[in-house]
């Protein structure tokens, strides 16, 4: 996204977030015409901006009209409790809400969906048209069916109970093979973050994971700042309780050899 804005003639400015997502008293001090969120599940660390911090970004965009762009990206896998509400129904002349089927179904259909202040309209029906000259029709008319029949609230359904087991999983033989990793942001997704105990560089965990063909992320990746603390991003969308398991043992194995 960073790199996308600026290829795009837009400056990014980064606005600290901590375990409950964006700091949103800082946004004052950035002196920004828009900010982006992903208000249900902070992208990486996972918080659900809680109800005051919603109030004051509002607040925030209203008086100096600018905008929020709400990536509603995880709403739906959410293991705790029911989806959270979205930022849009409480102001929808100032939020962007995006979402997209990459998540929900599969990135490979590159089908996305906003809702817009009317305002905006025109630009963005200029902007999309020469960005791609449209999104491909047949998968966007295959959506609107499944999700007329009732196929997507069952396929949503289904895969919450499937990612629910492979994020049991997951913590399960942390928990077992390596129990010094806290993992954080687990209530919702398809990843989850965990710090690393003292000592443990994400360089060196990444490199020797690699070299058991296991790939996490370092959370450097995802940050504009240096972080005091290392963690790494690990995705489990797409893995199987048994990879899941077979993974974390390897990579207790190949850091055991230290
Ligand atoms: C924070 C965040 N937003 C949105 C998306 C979905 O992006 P797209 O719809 O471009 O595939 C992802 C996918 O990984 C994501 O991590």
């Amino acid at each position: 996204v960073w790199r996308f804005a600026a290829d795009h003639g837009v400056i990014p400015v980064a606005v600290a977030v901590d375990e409950h997502g964006l700091e949103a008293d800082r946004l004052e001090r950035a002196q920004v015409q828009a900010v982006l969120l992903t208000p249900a599940h902070q992208f990486p660390l996972g918080g659900v901006l809680p109800p005051d911090r919603r109030q004051q970004v509002l607040a925030w965009a209203r008086h100096h009209r600018a905008f929020v762009i709400e990536d509603d990206y995880d709403a739906e896998y959410r293991y705790n409790r029911q989806p959270i509400g979205a930022l849009q129904g409480l102001s929808p002349d100032r939020v962007i809400y995006i979402g997209s089927a990459s998540k929900i179904l599969a990135p490979a259909l590159r089908l996305g969906w906003l809702a817009a202040p009317p305002s905006l309209l025109p630009a963005l029906i200029y902007h999309k048209r020469f960005a791609d000259f449209g999104s491909p029709l047949l998968e966007q008319l295959a959506y609107a069916e499944f999700l007329r029949d009732g196929g997507l609230d069952r396929h949503l359904r289904r895969m919450r109970i499937v990612y629910r087991r492979r994020r049991d999983a997951l913590i399960s033989a942390l928990a077992r093979h390596l129990p010094a990793w806290r993992p954080v942001g687990e209530a919702a997704g398809l990843h989850l973050v965990t710090t690393l105990p003292p000592g443990l560089t994400e360089q060196l965990v990444v490199q020797k994971a690699a070299a058991r063909s296991i790939r996490v992320y370092p959370m450097r990746d995802y940050s504009q700042r240096r972080l005091k603390t290392s963690a790494l991003v690990f995705g489990y969308g797409f893995l199987t309780e048994e990879h899941i398991e077979r993974g974390i043992v390897e990579l207790a194995k190949a850091l055991s050899k230290d």
